[in-house]
C-alpha cells in the first residue's frame, strides 16, 4: 500500500509549499455585475465566488417582515460544476447552514434598524470550490454590501485555521481539510475583533483553539486591506480625466 505524503515536510512546508501561516493568494474586485445594487468577484487560491446584493428592499413575503428593522438573508449557493465531484444542484442541509451562518454574522454589522421591513439580501454563488469557500462567499460578500452603500459597522472578514501533522496551518486547502485534525473557519469585524462566526471541525487543546483565533484574527486583518483596495479601486475617480475632455472641448471649438 503507498503511504499518504504527509501534509507538512521536514522544513514545516505544506504541500503546495506554503508555510503554516501563510495565506494563499487572494484577489477581489467590486462592482462587477450591473444588475445588482453591489458585488464583487473573489479568488482565494483555486476557490472563485461571486456575491450579489440587492437591498434595503421591501421584505416579501410581507408576514416575514420585521416593524423594527431589516431582515439580512443570505443564500449561498455551490455551482454544480464548482467541484469535480457530481453535486447535485439546489440547496443542500451544508448550504443552508452556511447561509444561515453568514446571514447572522452580517446581521451584527448592517446598521438594520435604519431600514424596517426591508430585507438586505446576499447571494453568494461559488464557481469553484477548493475548501474554505464560507471564508471566501463571506469576505467577498462584504465587499458587495460596502459596493450596494448598505450602513454598516465595518466590513466583516473571514478566514479559517486548521490543524495537520499536529501543527495549526493557516487557511487550509483541500487536501489539509480532507485530512487534517481540525478545521475552524472565523469571521471578524477587523478594527473591534468582534468575532461574529466561529466554527469547528475535529479537535484543538484550549491553547491551539485561541493560538488559531489570533492567527485567523491576523490573516482577516491582511485580507480587509485587499477588500479595501477593492472598494477604493472600484471608486477612485482620476483627476486626469476632467482635464482631457476640457481638451477636447477646446480643440473642437478651435475647429469651428
Ligand atoms: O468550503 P468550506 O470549507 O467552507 O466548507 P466545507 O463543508 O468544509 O467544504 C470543504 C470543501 O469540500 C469545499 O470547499 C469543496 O471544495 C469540497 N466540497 C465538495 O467537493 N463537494 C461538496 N458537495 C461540498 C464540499
Amino acid at each position: 500500500m503507498e503511504l499518504e505524503k504527509p501534509l507538512l515536510d521536514e522544513n514545516k512546508r505544506r504541500i503546495d509549499g506554503r508555510a503554516v501561516d501563510e495565506l494563499r493568494p487572494i484577489k477581489i474586485e467590486a462592482g462587477v455585475l450591473n444588475r445588482a445594487d453591489g458585488s464583487a468577484y473573489l479568488e482565494w487560491g483555486e476557490n472563485k465566488v461571486l456575491a450579489a446584493v440587492y437591498g434595503p428592499r421591501e421584505a416579501h413575503p410581507r408576514h416575514r417582515q420585521d416593524p423594527t428593522r431589516a431582515l439580512v438573508q443570505c443564500r449561498y449557493n455551490m455551482a454544480a460544476f464548482s467541484v469535480s465531484d457530481r453535486k447535485r444542484p439546489g440547496p443542500d442541509r451544508r448550504s443552508v447552514e452556511i447561509s444561515k451562518v453568514i446571514s447572522e454574522a452580517f446581521s451584527f454589522v448592517v446598521f438594520r434598524e435604519q431600514f424596517p421591513r426591508t430585507s438586505v439580501d446576499i447571494f453568494i454563488e461559488v464557481l469553484q470550490a477548493e475548501a474554505g469557500t464560507r471564508c471566501a462567499g463571506l469576505t467577498a460578500a462584504s465587499v458587495a454590501l460596502a459596493d450596494a452603500g448598505i450602513p454598516m459597522r465595518d466590513l466583516v472578514v473571514s478566514c479559517a485555521t486548521g490543524k495537520a501533522d499536529g501543527e495549526l496551518i493557516l487557511d487550509p486547502g483541500k487536501e489539509e481539510d480532507n485530512r487534517g485534525q481540525a478545521d475552524m473557519p472565523l469571521a471578524v469585524v477587523p478594527r473591534t475583533e468582534d468575532i461574529v462566526l466561529l466554527q469547528m471541525d475535529g479537535h484543538l487543546t484550549q491553547e491551539e483553539l485561541k493560538k488559531a483565533m489570533r492567527m485567523s484574527i491576523d490573516a482577516c486583518k491582511e485580507i480587509y486591506v485587499i477588500q479595501k483596495d477593492a472598494l477604493r479601486k472600484r471608486y477612485a475617480v482620476t483627476t486626469e480625466e476632467p482635464v482631457e475632455v476640457q481638451e477636447t472641448i477646446d480643440t473642437q471649438i478651435k475647429e469651428e
